[in-house]
């Protein structure tokens, strides 16, 4: 069984039968995270992250450091912290690797990927993770765009779908509800909300309306688990 747990925002912990994984560890100045980088000095095979953003690149270095983890990313991000130490695999949109964990692959996003110090961290990207036959798909940061329904049908059926709904920087709800209809993932799971204020939005209402489409959508909470 592979388990998701939510640490609000983007973040998500990732447990597969022998592995641990984290996505985007925005821990430290997230007020909605439950655990600190410390929880996660002792065992982690990989940190993933979508784009260059403080809100995604979060205490990556720091755990990475600690826990020995690889960090895959974009080319560009994986370099700059490869230069800091760090042991990192590069990657670039629409190509994926194999690991012992499973299979990372990225996709398009359309957002920024400017570092927090002005850094060129690349362009911004969606997460494909497959592990233990599982498929899951973090969208990172992104509007709606149409090729999710190829991204889907190339790399689904998805088992879940984590998709931004919080507006202003991404996806509002009703885009969002649009972009499940071409992601058609067995479950669809909202982040990037309720964060901060300019991020607040009623995730029930997407519950609702993704419901209202024949799909299937629910809240996690932050600290919550999800068996998939
Ligand atoms: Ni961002
Ligand atoms: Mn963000």
């Amino acid at each position: 069984m592979v388990k998701l747990i939510f640490h609000g925002h983007a973040c998500w912990e990732v447990q597969g039968a022998t592995s641990r994984i984290l996505i985007d560890p925005f821990l430290t100045g997230n007020p909605l995270a439950d655990v600190k980088p410390a929880d996660f000095f002792d065992r982690l095979d990989a940190i993933l992250i979508s784009h260059g953003h403080g809100d995604h690149i979060g205490d990556a270095e720091e755990i990475a450091k600690h826990s020995g983890a690889v960090l895959v990313a974009n080319h560009e991000i994986a370099t700059h912290f490869k230069k800091r130490g760090l042991t990192t695999h590069g990657l670039s949109i629409g190509g994926g690797h194999d690991f012992p964990f499973g299979r990372v692959k990225l996709t398009i996003a359309h957002h920024g990927s400017t570092g927090p110090n002005g850094e060129n961290f690349g362009s911004p990207a969606g997460i494909i993770l497959i592990i233990d036959g599982k498929r899951i798909y973090h969208c990172g940061d992104t509007g709606i765009f149409l090729d999710m329904q190829l991204i889907s049908e190339l790399n689904g059926p998805f088992d879940v779908c984590l998709i931004p709904i919080g507006d202003n920087y991404t996806m509002g709800i009703d885009d969002a509800v649009r972009a499940c209809e071409m992601i058609r993932a067995k479950l669809h799971v909202p982040m990037h909300f309720n964060t901060f204020p300019v991020v607040k939005v009623d995730g029930n209402e997407f519950v609702r309306k993704v419901e209202g489409k024949g799909l299937k959508a629910r809240i996690v909470e932050p600290g919550a688990t999800l068996d998939l």
